[in-house]
Formats: structure tokens, C-alpha cells, sequence
């Protein structure tokens, strides 16, 4: 047993009074917390290598005093509501102390980069948040992914199934699953793999950040959409690497870098994030001849290419060549919910041990159970007639929020990238507009943050996949 409390048994203060000092100090300072359960004096008293009747007096104390409890079977434990005073001024302590310790540690280049590049915030209550990332996680059907999980776990646990609870046999992920997703990809999305070059991670930001560790040394040049996914940015900028932004245009990345010294290439061509351009074919011909050339490698982050809401999605760029190294990325997180943290990459044969050795020093493997359950959700078609209800769903959705953008603002609304994802940008030339949705409770998202340098002004992301078509029109309406 972990010892709580010590004591010395030279010193001359009696063992019952330091047991007794040791907690009772322990829960003023907080150490020790309301509702903690106690070892029993038996353990104790074993742990300590003292006599049992010494723990038993001090317990005795305590409890007569209020700071433990006993539950009639359960045993003892550190009482919930004490009426103490100085606890408030314990709580000032603690953080002015760690106040006082923050600006001592030294950060790496990383952890400097990380803290003037900070995108978590939390979700503001009661607000209307027009989130760009957040699929409908209320029209999950999540009755039925709970019965998957209890299946998975009868099958899964314990003797019977041994070696699916070691540690070493699936850092490239659960076998059965890698199956499936290739033959989902193959599917719908036109790439063309086997299962062995399907590694499972923990959503595609795992993913990405994998991939920039085993391919990028410091200084070395990667072209990157010009807005991009700050979280790609930022993973390719830990590794030292010297970031190229390239334009976008109505055909999506433009190629316009003629140095041959380009390592990594990252594209999202079925939607571009931020702005949403679906890329073309010509340009798609494009990129692939101007990466052979120089021997670089495309990361392509497929992450929302499900919802294109005129035909048939577009095909991946992965399927368009097998010349040229594609490290094709995709998520669940969209499709399902970002809380289930699975995502694959879909990569060459050679870079399948490098990339498992890789995960494997990050975080070993993906939980199990998720991905066994998320296998049978797949092989059973569950996922491709969700994402379909959901296709409609955020259809109407779009539809509600151009509507309600004609209505409120006419033509000051420029609104594009639509025909796919769950965000459309908007161009809205109001100067007051952030004060105005602040003042009504509404969120917004500049797209400034994903430029990298100087950003066009009166840019938005308006997502609408999470809001029903009446939070949509009335967070236009208060804005407008
Ligand atoms: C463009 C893009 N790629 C990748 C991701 C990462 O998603 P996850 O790590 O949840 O799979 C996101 C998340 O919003 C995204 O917007």
C-alpha cells in the first residue's frame, strides 16, 4: 500500500500524536480530501510498522474531533463538510504560490511557439456558437453505440480473448477495423489501399502529428494551404520546420513555389479549410506532377469530405496516382463524435513500420473496445446511413443559414464554400459586427487565425452542422 502519512520513530513526539498531526494537517492543508476513504487502522498500522492500537487512538481523536467519519461497513473516511475557516486562506495560498512558480520554468521553442498559438477556449454557456467543427452529437444514435460497446466487452474481456488485452500487437491498430476502413475509403472515397497501409490513430490530429515527426527535420520546407487548419500548421511548425503558405484560388492551392526543395506538401482538396473550395481535377493533375518533380511527400486531410451536399463526394486525391507519396488522413470525429478519438492514416508500404513504431512511442495504441465496437458499427452500415440522415440534415441546415444571411443582410453577405463540410465562409463588410454579436450572445469565428501573416479582413466561418435551422435563424437574426 502507498503510505499516506509517515512518522518517525525516533523523534520525541508520541506515534499516536504524529498519526494524528499527519492527518489532521494533511486535511487542513487539503491534501487529503472530503469524502477520501482512510486506510483502516489494520493497514496502517502495517504500512507504518507500528502497533495497530497506536493507529486506533489517533483514528479515535480524529473522529471524535470531526475530521474523519465512519460508514457503518464501509469503513472510514475524511469527513465531507468541515466547517473550517482557514480554508479559504489555504486556497490563497496555493495559488499565489503557483503564481509566484509559472514564470520560472523554461519552455522549449515548442512550448513557447505553443503559448502565442493557443486555440482552446472554452465554449461560451447560453450563447449561440456558430462552431465550425462540431458535428450534431444530439442525432447520434447513441443507444445503439452503447450496445456495441457491451457486445464488444463480453467478447473482448477477460481469458477467453487474451490476446487482444496485451500490450504489443496493435499499435498500427485493431486488425478487424483496418479492414473495414479500407474498404469504407475504397468505397466512397475512391482511395486505393489494403488494409496494411491503414493505421488507426487517435483522430487525425494524431495523425498529422506522426507524420511531421517522421518526415520533417528542422528547416526543412513544407507548402501549406495559405489559410490552413491551424492544427496542421502548428504540428508542422513544431518540428522546426520553415512553413511556405501558398494562395488559394477558385481551383483551391496553387503551386506557385518553383523551388525544388519542398519536403511536405499538406492540402485538404475535397473541402479547403478554412475557405472551402473543392480543388479541381486540373489543378488535382496539377499538384501531383509538380510533388513528383521534387520528390515531396502530400499530406492530404480528408476530414469532412462526406458531406457534400450536390452528387456524389468527390473522389480523394490518394486514388488520382500511385507515382507519388500520399499520406492520406482522415476522422471520425465528423462523421461520428470528435470524443471517440479515432482517426487513420492511409500511407505507403514503406512508411507502415515507421509510422507504427512511431504511434507506438506516442501512446503505445488506440483503446480496443472503441475500435472493435466502431468495426461492427461499420460492417453493419450503421455509419454510412448516418452520415446519409446527417448529409440532410446539415443540407437544411445550409440552406437555413444562406436564407437567413438574404434575409438580415442582403447582398453585404458574400457567402462561399458550401457545397461541402459544415461551415461556410462569409465576407460580411461590418465594422461593428463582432461588438454587435458579442452584445447579443452570439459566437464568432474570424478566419484570421488560420492565415498565415496578414489576413483579408471581414473574413467569418459560419458553421451550422450543431445548430437546428431555429438557432440558426435566430443567431443571423441578432446579428443582423
Ligand atoms: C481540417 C481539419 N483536419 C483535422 C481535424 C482534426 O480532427 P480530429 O483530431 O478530431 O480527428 C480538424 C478538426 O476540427 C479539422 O478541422
Amino acid at each position: 500500500m502507498r503510505t499516506l502519512i509517515t512518522v518517525d520513530q525516533n523523534a520525541s513526539t508520541p506515534l499516536t500524536q504524529q498519526v494524528y498531526n499527519a492527518w489532521r494537517h494533511g486535511i487542513l492543508q487539503q491534501r487529503f480530501f472530503g469524502g477520501q476513504r482512510v486506510p483502516s487502522s489494520r493497514e496502517l498500522a502495517q504500512s507504518l510498522g507500528i502497533a495497530r492500537s497506536t493507529v486506533t487512538t489517533a483514528y479515535e481523536q480524529l473522529i471524535a474531533e470531526g475530521y474523519l467519519v465512519t460508514k457503518q461497513g464501509a469503513g472510514t473516511f475524511v469527513c465531507s463538510n468541515l466547517p473550517m475557516h482557514n480554508l479559504p486562506k489555504r486556497r490563497a495560498t496555493l495559488a499565489t504560490r503557483s503564481r509566484a512558480l509559472a514564470p520560472a520554468i523554461p519552455l522549449s521553442d515548442f512550448g513557447r511557439q505553443l503559448q502565442s498559438d493557443n486555440h482552446i477556449r472554452p465554449q461560451p454557456k447560453g450563447w449561440i456558437d456558430f462552431s465550425h467543427w462540431d458535428p450534431d452529437l444530439t442525432q447520434f444514435p447513441f443507444a445503439l453505440w452503447k450496445q456495441l460497446l457491451q457486445q464488444q466487452l463480453r467478447r473482448l474481456g477477460g481469458s477467453n480473448n487474451p490476446l487482444l488485452l496485451d500490450y504489443s500487437s496493435h499499435a498500427a491498430g485493431y486488425w478487424p477495423l483496418r479492414c473495414e476502413v479500407a474498404k469504407y475509403l475504397a468505397r466512397t472515397r475512391a482511395v486505393v489501399c489494403k488494409p496494411e497501409q491503414v493505421l488507426i490513430t487517435n483522430g487525425s490530429q494524431q495523425g498529422l502529428d506522426l507524420t511531421a515527426r517522421v518526415l520533417l527535420n528542422a528547416n526543412d520546407k513544407v507548402l501549406i494551404e495559405n489559410p490552413c487548419y491551424s492544427g496542421a500548421r502548428q504540428v508542422f511548425a513544431a518540428t522546426g520546420a520553415k512553413l511556405l503558405p501558398a494562395a488559394i484560388d477558385e481551383q483551391g492551392l496553387r503551386c506557385d513555389y518553383s523551388g525544388k526543395d519542398v519536403r511536405l506538401l499538406f492540402v485538404t482538396p475535397s473541402h479547403q479549410f478554412p475557405l472551402g473550395v473543392s480543388m479541381s481535377l486540373a489543378r488535382r493533375l496539377e499538384l501531383l506532377h509538380y510533388a513528383k518533380q521534387r520528390n515531396t511527400v502530400i499530406v492530404e486531410d480528408d476530414y469532412d469530405s462526406e458531406f457534400r451536399y450536390h452528387g456524389p463526394p468527390l473522389p480523394a486525391l490518394q486514388g488520382l496516382s500511385d507515382d507519388v507519396a500520399i499520406v492520406y488522413c482522415g476522422t471520425f470525429s465528423k462523421v461520428m463524435f470528435p470524443a471517440l478519438r479515432i482517426g487513420y492514416l492511409v500511407v505507403p508500404d514503406s512508411l507502415v513500420p515507421v509510422l507504427t513504431q512511431a504511434k507506438w512511442l506516442a501512446d503505445r495504441y488506440t483503446p480496443l473496445l472503441e475500435q472493435a465496437a466502431l468495426t461492427e458499427f461499420m460492417a453493419a452500415g450503421h455509419l454510412e446511413r448516418h452520415v446519409r440522415r446527417m448529409r440532410k440534415l446539415y443540407g437544411a441546415r445550409r440552406e437555413a443559414l444562406v436564407t437567413a444571411f438574404q434575409q438580415h443582410f442582403g447582398a453585404a453577405a458574400v457567402i462561399s464554400g458550401i457545397d461541402a463540410g459544415m461551415h461556410a465562409l462569409v465576407q460580411l463588410k461590418d465594422n461593428m459586427l463582432l461588438a454587435r454579436a458579442e452584445q447579443a450572445k452570439v459566437k464568432l469565428r474570424p478566419a484570421a487565425q488560420s492565415y498565415l501573416g496578414k489576413a483579408p479582413p471581414h473574413q467569418y466561418l459560419f458553421g451550422f452542422s450543431s445548430l437546428s435551422e431555429r438557432v440558426i435563424k435566430e443567431g443571423i437574426k441578432r446579428i443582423g
